[in-house]
């Protein structure tokens, strides 16, 4: 929120904010009142929450409905992200006004991170010998936090090791979560290091409407989605929180260290959690720190302290991990380095995410050739014109367009995909056209996804998720 200290238009932010707040508290009572999922409420409420804390933040007030802010005062500039032109960022909701999706060179700004430039996708090829991942060439990964001292480690023959994660809400997984996945594998391969992938069954039990024993389910079939990427089973360690915390000391001692070193306070004023919240939920975010420490995991770093972690991640979860770096020098440990991903747009179009609730604004693990055709044919937002004359004339725009994002994520070849930007943007390639080289590039994609997976048996599942050491000496 340093933009309402910085803006050229402070003194209407506060009341902007007053009026999305009151909008936001009109739109929890109507969905209520039409008895919408519970989903879709919670997402409201969160989002609500969310901005009143941010109210609270740039105002110094807390926020009473029918009553606009007066003589306001910015408190801190470290809460909730969100700014006068629309852009909301946290781990549960992101929502812009944009077609284009969120301002990300903004959020880099907001959140203190570094912009992966040119440089350092440089530094990234000469130190690895590797062609750097498409996702880093397109900027699909586009921000980090001391990716350099990484490097710095590696090129003096130091180790690290990678911590990513998935929040298992249901046994239905889109491409989009694919995609730190694909990238953590890329990375692993490339450094050739150890890697711990965290399962939050506990969290999603926390947070959303399901048992201890649905959540698990979930981790388990969420499992073999992650295994069907392709993962060395020598070299990784798969673990979901309600089984691993219960036999790891190692590791529950450093949740509680981080559980002391932070306070109420500052995950109010990080996630936005209130006084109603459980106190699962506030204490959760120690949960997801834990694994940045290499002692949390003793049967693969011995007694090791300090083997420092990379943590690859979309950057709603960054909020997490700014906590995390802020306590790590505090408990006598090193601060995880991150990068972070772009979201991988809805098929409406980029104002938000994507979500596993609507079948519709995804592409599903589990779908169909056919599922996956008709969705991208009938869902997927498009930066064409409306008649072909007109398309042909003006040309369409990749900016805003749906299909054109997705094959920047999943279309490996440069030239084609470059070749197609100037077809589209001169109006020679029509957006069905478009459309039809999607589909021709997902179902391959999905399909063998799904004979990978049916080869991922029980016995692999346990094997990966069984604390042991990994192919590497510590
Ligand atoms: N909270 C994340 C989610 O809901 C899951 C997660 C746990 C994670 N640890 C992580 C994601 C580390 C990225 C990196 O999906």
């Amino acid at each position: 929120m340093a933009d309402f200290q910085n803006c050229d238009s402070c003194s209407s932010s506060p009341l902007e904010l007053f009026e999305r707040v009151t909008a936001q508290g009109e739109k929890v009572r109507s969905l209520k009142a039409v008895k919408a999922s519970t989903d879709e409420i919670d997402a409201a409420v969160k989002l609500l929450l969310s901005l009143k804390v941010t109210y609270k933040t740039a105002t110094g007030q807390d926020y009473k409905a029918g009553s606009p802010p007066v003589n306001f005062s910015p408190v801190s500039n470290n809460g909730p992200t969100t700014t006068q032109d629309e852009d909301f960022v946290d781990p549960w909701t992101v929502q812009t006004s944009n077609a284009k999706g969120v301002d990300y060179d903004k959020l880099i700004v907001r959140f203190g991170s570094s912009k992966i430039d040119k440089e350092l996708i440089n530094r990234i090829e000469r130190v690895t010998g590797q062609t750097p991942h498409h996702f880093l060439r397109r900027g699909i990964f586009f921000s980090h936090r001391d990716m350099n001292q990484i490097l710095d480690a590696y090129e003096n023959k130091k180790r690290f090791y990678l911590y990513t994660g998935r929040g298992p809400s249901s046994e239905a997984m889109h491409v989009g979560h694919l995609i730190p996945f694909i990238f953590t594998k890329w990375l692993q391969e490339v450094f050739n290091v150890p890697l711990v992938i965290q399962l939050t069954d506990d969290e999603k039990y926390l947070w959303k409407d399901l048992t201890i024993q649905k959540a698990s389910d979930y981790a388990i079939e969420n499992a073999k989605d992650i295994i069907a990427c392709g993962f060395d089973i020598n070299k990784t360690f798969i673990f979901s929180d309600l089984d691993y915390l219960g036999m790891s000391p190692g590791f529950y001692k450093n949740v509680v260290k981080v559980q002391k070193h932070v306070t109420f306070n500052q995950v109010k004023g990080i996630f936005g959690f209130t006084d109603s919240d459980c106190i699962g939920k506030i204490s959760f975010p120690a949960i997801q720190a834990a694994p940045s420490f290499s002692s949390s995991f003793p049967q693969i770093f011995k007694d090791k302290e300090d083997i420092q972690c990379l943590i690859p991640c979309a950057i709603d979860q960054d909020p997490y991990f700014r906590m995390t770096r802020d306590v790590a020098p505090r408990i006598g440990y090193l601060k995880p380095a991150l990068l972070h991903s772009i979201f991988f747009p809805a098929l409406q179009g980029a104002q938000t995410k994507m979500s596993a609730s609507d079948p519709n604004s995804s592409i599903f693990l589990t779908d169909t050739p056919k599922q996956i055709k008709t969705k991208i044919n009938k869902h997927a937002f498009s930066g064409g014109k409306d008649t072909i004359e007109e398309h042909r004339k003006q040309g369409g725009n990749c900016e805003v367009d749906v299909s054109y994002m997705y094959l920047t994520f999943f279309l490996e070849d440069d030239d084609k995909l470059e070749k197609m930007k100037q077809a589209y943007t001169s109006g020679a390639l029509l957006t069905g056209e478009l459309k039809k080289v999607l589909i021709e590039t997902l179902q391959p994609l999905i399909a063998a996804h799904q004979q990978r997976r049916k080869q991922v048996t029980d016995e692999m599942v346990k094997q990966f998720m069984t604390p042991r050491k990994l192919a590497f000496e510590f």
